[in-house]
């Protein structure tokens, strides 16, 4: 049985922090799906569509890696696309309360679905989307937050606001 995983989250954009966690799940296991949530009550930055763009650029390397956008609950949309696993990085303790009760009611949900936490690499350990999103807006130096895709593209979405 092929073991797929699903690999959730807004992605408003993705950062090195997302790219670290696909990269290393994609060793761990056969295909990963980055399913990007659309209709999510926060007002992003990045359309669904520059969203995904932006994380299929960044993935490209990676052949068992596909992106894709999904509405509603996320185990249905596992379900719909056989997928048995959810990858998750964890940053900080801060992370882990929200996680678990996303773990756990994704479980009630439906209890063939594994959560699986990745401990973030190090020098991600404080980054978000938020904070590059906050940093971007006032010009400086997010390079070594997000790949150089993103970065130009922040910046462009800046420009023109
Ligand atoms: O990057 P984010 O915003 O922290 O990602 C949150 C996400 C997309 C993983 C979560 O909101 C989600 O899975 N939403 C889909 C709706 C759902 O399935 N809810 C029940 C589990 S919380």
């Amino acid at each position: 049985m092929m073991s797929i995983a699903v690999c959730p989250g807004s992605f408003d954009p993705v950062t090195k922090g997302h790219l670290d966690i696909i990269t290393r799940g994609a060793k761990v296991f056969d295909k990963v799906i980055v399913a990007v949530l659309i209709n999510h009550t926060k007002q992003p930055l990045f359309t669904t569509e520059e969203r995904i763009d932006l994380l299929k650029q960044v993935t490209n390397h990676l052949p068992n890696v596909e992106v894709d956008a999904f509405n509603g609950l996320l185990v249905d949309y596992m379900k719909v696309n056989k997928a048995n696993a959810i990858i998750k990085g964890l940053r900080a303790v801060s992370d882990f309360e929200y996680e678990m009760q996303m773990a756990s009611i994704n479980r009630l949900l439906d209890e063939e679905i594994e959560t699986f936490f990745m401990m973030t690499n190090n020098q991600y350990s404080f980054l978000s989307s938020s904070i590059v999103k906050e940093i971007a807006k006032y010009q400086a130096d997010v390079s070594s937050l997000v790949p150089p895709i993103v970065e130009e593209a922040l910046q462009r979405k800046f420009a023109a606001k």
